[in-house]
Order: structure tokens, then C-alpha cells, then sequence
């Protein structure tokens, strides 16, 4: 794999290649996963404790806190948190409980000028302190300046809003060579969070390769995209994997310098350790892969587009989106069904073969990271 990610003429040249010589980018080796991997809850609270909360997480699009006041609750890592922009447009994210006795102060999203807790109406302001306690007397002595709400690391980079519970504030350099798929034009089209019965590597190890396109998307993705031909680039601990269309053929008969990947090709980014952005035609999508336990998962799907936001441009976002959550659909049978296998005690390894290299990449960092902490 390549350190640092190729441009656009590169790409279409290489998958060019792989369609005229029926060829694939391989992985320089087998990869054996141990199947107790995927089921021990020891396993599963090392990778929520030392590598989710550790590491900078994408937790939100920032198209998903457009004004002052915003704010989006959700849990990451199974900890309550709620990101909200400030008057002066900084995002800071919190952990999402009231300190005087600890109640969840906001669900969802939506927009305020200050949090006031529902049990005893506490108020923060949009930087998280202390602005109000009801009858104050009641609090001899109290220093509100300490009760503010506790915060997490946040940085917004790329368009994103990266949060890190537990460790550095910022996302390492291998994040800023990432082009800038989140410019100002984008917005958030719609948020949908749904719950499977699987591990969440047997997740995301579905986004990662392009080995199953023919037999798992026979009648979606299959009819316009190729099969087992994929470019596949690490940078960093991240990964990026590019899902050719047909039609790229067209960009044969254009000069190498003009080929442009929009419109001709999927590109999947991994952003170590459990986020997924996948760029389609109208519109792209950020999946956060949240794990729940060692054997469910909430997906976190939001979709963004930059097309305008006139009826054709919602309906063609619309169809977009539609499309994708067709093939979407097939991944999570999958995912479930290979859940439901581990019961067979069948395999005490998972084998990832040579076309598989992005997942080989997933697991040695997720093996490097659980082990440095
Ligand atoms: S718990 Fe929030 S004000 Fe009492
Ligand atoms: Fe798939």
C-alpha cells in the first residue's frame, strides 16, 4: 500500500490497468484474525477503552452544526456526548450530563442559546459553564466556575468534528492529507441511526474491500460497478479504497492530466478506527460505527451533498441516497449473518486473502493500538 494518497490522473490510470489485465491491488500478505476477536468481552472493552475513547473520532459532520447554538447529542464509545457550536463558532463537545446530580442535559439535535437541565433547571451557557442555579442560596459557597460541564477534547478539521474522550487533542498529520471532501457548499440532508446484531469489525470490515460486489449487490451496486477491482491506499492508520464504476471507461479517451474521479468511481475513507465516509454521486455519507457490545452495533448515517437544495437537487440526493441504502441493506445482511456464524464455533480464524489488505490494515493498527495503551 502507499503511504500517502495518489491524485485523481493516478487513480483512473491504475484502474485502467486493473480492468485491461482483469487485475486487483493485492495485499503484500494473508491476514488470520482470531475468531475470539470478535466475541470476548475482554477484547471489546479494550477496544472501547484504550483505542475509540483514545483516539480522534470523527463524531459529527460540521455541516451537522450549522449555526450558533447548535448542538448533537449522541453517545460515542458508550459515553453520552453532546457537540454544540458557540456565538463565535467554536464547537465544543461535552460530556452530556447535568453536575448537580448527573441528569443527560439534551437528546437529538437542534439549537439554543443556553442548556437548562430539566430536573432542577441548572443552565450552561454554549461554552459549557455555569451560568444559573435556581435559588443560589441553596449552594452556600458553591464556586460555579468549577461546575461546568466536563469537557472533551475537540477539534473541527475537514469539515468534521473530531472528538477524543481520553487522549490527544488532535487528529495526527495522516488526517490533514485527506482532501477536503466537507468544503463550505456541503450540508446535512438527513441523519438516520440504526441498530445491528453484529461486531462492530464484521461492520466495518464490509466497507473495506470490493471482493463481494458481484455475489452480495448482484442487483445494485454489481449492474454498475466492477467487481474485485479496487485501488486500495493507507495513510496512516486510515485507509482509503476505490470502488470503480463502468462508466469510468469514458476516461480513456481523456487526456491523463484532465481524468477527474467524480461521478466515475466510490471512494471509501476508514478514519481509524470506526468511521466510514463513502462519496457517491449526489451525495456523501459519513457512518460512524458506534459499538454498543461485543455483539451489536448503531450505525450513525449521515448524508451530505453539495447540490442545491432546489427540488431537483433533493430529489436527485433523494434517489442517491435511496440507491445507496439498497446495497447497504446487503452489507448488514452480511454482517448479521457472519454475526450469527461465530455461534457455529466453525472457525477459530478468519482468513482475509489478498484482496483484502484494507481489513489486514484495520486489525494490525486496532492489534498495535490495544497494545501500546
Ligand atoms: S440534575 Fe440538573 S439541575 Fe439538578
Ligand atoms: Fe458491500
Amino acid at each position: 500500500m502507499s503511504a500517502t494518497l495518489a491524485d485523481d490522473r493516478t487513480i483512473v490510470e491504475r484502474i485502467l490497468n486493473h480492468i485491461d489485465h482483469k487485475s486487483t491491488d493485492l495485499s503484500s500478505g494473508v491476514w488470520h484474525e482470531p475468531v475470539d476477536h470478535y466475541v470476548s468481552q475482554a477484547r471489546f472493552s479494550a477496544e472501547i477503552n484504550r483505542v475509540l475513547r483514545r483516539t480522534p473520532t470523527p463524531f459529527c459532520p460540521s455541516a451537522a452544526l450549522p449555526d450558533a447554538g447548535s448542538y448533537l447529542a449522541r453517545d460515542a464509545a458508550l459515553v453520552p456526548i453532546v457537540a454544540m457550536r458557540d456565538s463565535d463558532g467554536t464547537v465544543r463537545a461535552f460530556r452530556n450530563a447535568c453536575r448537580h446530580r448527573g441528569v443527560q442535559l439534551v437528546e437529538g439535535s437542534g439549537c439554543k442559546k443556553a442548556l437548562t437541565c430539566r430536573y432542577h433547571a441548572w443552565t450552561y451557557g454554549l461554552d459549557g459553564r455555569l451560568r444559573g442555579i435556581p435559588d443560589e442560596h441553596g449552594f452556600p459557597g458553591i464556586d460555579k466556575n468549577s461546575y461546568g460541564l466536563i469537557p472533551v477534547a475537540t477539534v473541527e478539521k475537514h469539515g468534521m468534528i473530531f472528538v477524543t474522550q481520553d487522549g490527544p487533542e488532535a487528529p495526527d498529520a495522516d488526517i490533514a492529507s485527506m482532501p477536503d471532501l466537507f468544503g463550505s457548499g456541503w450540508r446535512l440532508f438527513t441523519t438516520v441511526e440504526q441498530e445491528f446484531a453484529a461486531n462492530w469489525k464484521i461492520v466495518a470490515e464490509g466497507f473495506l474491500e470490493g471482493y463481494h460486489i458481484r455475489s452480495t449487490h448482484q442487483d445494485t451496486f454489481y449492474p454498475l460497478q466492477y467487481d474485485n477491482i479496487n485501488v486500495i491506499e493507507a495513510f496512516g492508520r486510515n485507509s482509503r479504497i476505490s470502488f470503480p464504476y463502468r462508466r469510468i471507461e469514458k476516461l480513456r479517451s481523456v487526456a491523463p492530466a484532465e481524468r477527474r474521479t467524480a461521478g466515475m468511481l466510490t471512494q471509501v475513507y476508514h478514519i481509524f478506527p470506526n468511521v466510514m465516509i463513502a462519496t457517491f454521486p449526489t451525495n456523501t455519507i459519513m457512518t460512524v460505527l458506534e459499538p454498543l457490545a461485543v455483539d451489536r452495533t448503531r450505525l450513525v448515517t449521515y448524508t451530505l451533498s453539495n447540490l442545491t437544495e432546489d427540488r431537483e437537487g433533493r430529489a436527485a440526493i433523494s434517489q442517491g441516497r435511496d440507491f445507496v441504502t439498497a446495497g447497504a441493506a446487503e452489507d448488514r445482511d452480511m454482517a448479521c449473518a457472519a454475526q450469527r456464524g461465530l455461534a457455529s464455533k466453525a472457525n477459530h480464524v478468519f482468513t482475509f486473502g489478498l484482496f483484502e489488505g484494507a481489513i489486514r490494515h484495520f486489525h494490525q493498527n486496532l492489534e498495535a493500538a490495544i497494545a501500546i495503551a
